[in-house]
């Protein structure tokens, strides 16, 4: 195994798309950010150098962190942020993983520039025909807003922005042009006959995306860095957050084709936002019998960016390649919680009451079982790993006496209140506030025992009739048992787990007005947050963070933490 190290110098620069001229934070000058490509149990050193006026912190997602949860990168969760002008080195292991994943900054909407592919190759061999190439593909959005205020602007109940454009490796693609300037897209040359291995991601703030070449099919090989069963489509569906690995072989007329992504969107009556459309070029070498290099590129045939039964098919389509080494999937569960995923509305700060119509005294928020995420106070001061491990409720040191871990809320594992969804023909599009509850703020939390089995169903009862929520969780990869459609059952639906072949994962993609069930072994002593990973619907919420060991035990668990870490007030 190898010693990996890179240097993320972290930075502000300028770029103009569409006549705007936009101050984005990137790494080492590149948007996306440079690619980690490693062997499976390599060592990884990530210098990060913060020469931009943001504090930062990054998180590599779909990493374990195996015993290393200092690294996880959460702001305050797991430390403290790296100050303009400090730095930090990351240090990293990648062993038991293999596929695509990536890095982002975990500071709000900062990661829609500050983002790239992290890619683990096996030692020995893939368990598929090796691939003549390797090509990242990296969904995300251009923003002429700036980011920092467009995360202020989610935070304070405005969430009219949208982006500006969908883009492919950076690029928006000819779809966009501004005083008759087109944009740029990426081009990837192919030779007949050659297969290409895709390692796509998705790190747009907002939209799940289906992805399209046109004349030719993927073969989906594996999701969030864990091997699937191989299987063919023309169409793959890849929620914010979520990786895949799919082979291409360009077995086509030569010639060019277009690969087209397009933004999947709830249902709102006859909209379609352009902005939420991109498209490459797959162009095979003149020479190998693609003479007309002045033809257009063919375009596939989009599903309809409404249907959302083509990413509740793709996600239904997935199940793991189980091999010798895979983890087995535990056939019953030690605890088990039903969290539903919703919208509710708070008074707007200062307010003691408001009216629940009023849009201007209240603010509407994201919530798991009715209560909205919010870190505790205390946690201004020190990360809630660092109490936790220090166990400061008992020692009251650092961090002022404990009070951030007095302030956790624990997540019940059933909403506060019930509620009724079936009726969708009622239910509007668009935030109704008749629609919302009312709901609180809290540092939601929930221990488990190490080692402990855990179910999680969760519920989408999507009251703005929007989305799937990508629930991702850090530091575990997660069983996907079922989805369906409507109210989860519990007689009936218990019945079509799979627990053969369920794919692994550390996203779980919740259908809209549907359910997901998942179970994961909380077997990484830490704190790890869990989180939709729709940028608007965390910032505003949908968050809880999970305690795996506690206290002393966690101190004898855990090493201690990097002589390096970032402190919060100095
Ligand atoms: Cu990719 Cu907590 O996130
Ligand atoms: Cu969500």
């Amino acid at each position: 195994a190898a010693d990996v190290e890179h240097t993320f110098v972290v930075s502000e620069m300028k770029m103009t798309h569409l006549c705007n001229e936009t101050l984005v934070t990137v790494v080492n000058g590149q948007l996306p950010g440079p690619a980690i490509e490693v062997t499976e149990g390599d060592s990884v050193a990530v210098h990060v150098v913060n020469k931009s006026p943001h504090n930062i912190t990054i998180h590599w997602h779909g990493l374990k962190q195996r015993l290393n949860c200092w690294a996880d990168g959460v702001p305050m969760i797991t430390q403290c942020p790296i100050r303009p002008g400090q730095n930090f080195t990351y240090h990293l292991n990648v062993t038991g993983q293999e596929g695509t994943l990536w890095w982002h900054a975990h500071v709000s909407c900062l990661r829609a520039s500050l983002h790239g592919a992290f890619i683990i190759r096996p030692r020995h061999a893939y368990p598929f025909p090796k691939p003549d190439k390797e090509i990242p593909i990296v969904i995300g959005e251009w923003w002429s807003i700036n980011l920092a205020q467009l995360g202020k602007n989610m935070e304070d109940g405005y969430y009219d922005d949208t982006s500006s454009a969908t883009t492919i490796n950076g690029k928006l693609g000819d779809l966009y042009n501004c005083s008759g300037v087109v944009e740029d897209g990426l081009v990837l040359d192919v030779e007949p006959g050659k297969t290409y291995l895709l390692r796509l991601l998705n790190a747009a703030l907002y939209s799940e995306y289906y992805l399209k070449i046109a004349g030719h099919e993927f073969t989906v090989v594996g999701a969030d860095a864990n091997y699937v069963r191989p299987f063919t489509t023309d169409v793959v569906a890849i929620g914010p957050g979520e990786t895949l690995d799919a082979l291409v072989v360009a077995n086509a007329i030569p010639g060019k084709y277009y690969m087209v992504a397009v933004g999947g969107q709830a249902p709102k009556p006859d909209i379609q936002i352009p902005a939420t459309l991109s498209r490459a070029t797959v162009r095979y070498a003149i020479g190998a019998g693609n003479s007309d290099e002045a033809a257009p590129p063919v375009a596939p045939e989009m599903p309809d960016q409404h249907d959302f039964m083509v990413s509740f098919n793709f996600h239904g389509n997935l199940s793991s390649l189980n091999r010798t080494g895979s983890p087995p999937v535990p056939a019953t569960a030690d605890e088990s919680l039903f969290v539903v995923l919703r919208m509710g509305s708070i008074c707007r700060q200062g307010r003691l009451s408001c009216k629940r119509s009023g849009s201007k005294e209240s603010i509407i928020v994201e919530t798991m079982n009715n209560v909205s995420f919010q870190l505790p106070a205390a946690a201004a001061a020190t990360p809630l790993l660092e109490e936790l491990y220090y166990d400061n409720r008992r020692n009251g040191t650092a961090g002022g006496g404990g009070g951030g871990l007095d302030q956790l809320y624990m997540l019940p594992d059933r909403p506060a209140r019930p509620f009724n969804y079936t009726d969708r023909a009622l239910i509007p599009w668009g935030p109704n506030e008749a629609w919302l509850e009312p709901t609180e703020k809290a540092a939601v939390a929930r221990r488990f025992r190490h080692g402990a089995v855990v179910d999680i169903v969760f519920q989408n009862a999507a009251m703005m009739d929007t989305d799937n929520h990508p629930m991702h969780l850090h530091g575990h990869d997660m069983f996907i048992l079922a989805q369906g459609h409507d109210n989860y059952d519990t007689v009936r639906d218990v019945a079509k787990y799979n627990l053969v072949d369920p794919p692994l994962r550390n996203t779980v993609l919740v259908p809209r007005l549907g359910w997901a069930a998942v179970r994961f072994v909380a077997d990484n002593p830490g704190v790890w947050y869990m989180h939709c990973h729709y940028e608007l619907h965390v910032s505003i919420g949908m968050a809880a963070v999970f305690i795996v060991d506690d206290g002393p035990t966690l101190e004898s668990a855990l090493p201690s933490p990097p002589v390096d870490f970032p402190k919060c007030n100095q």
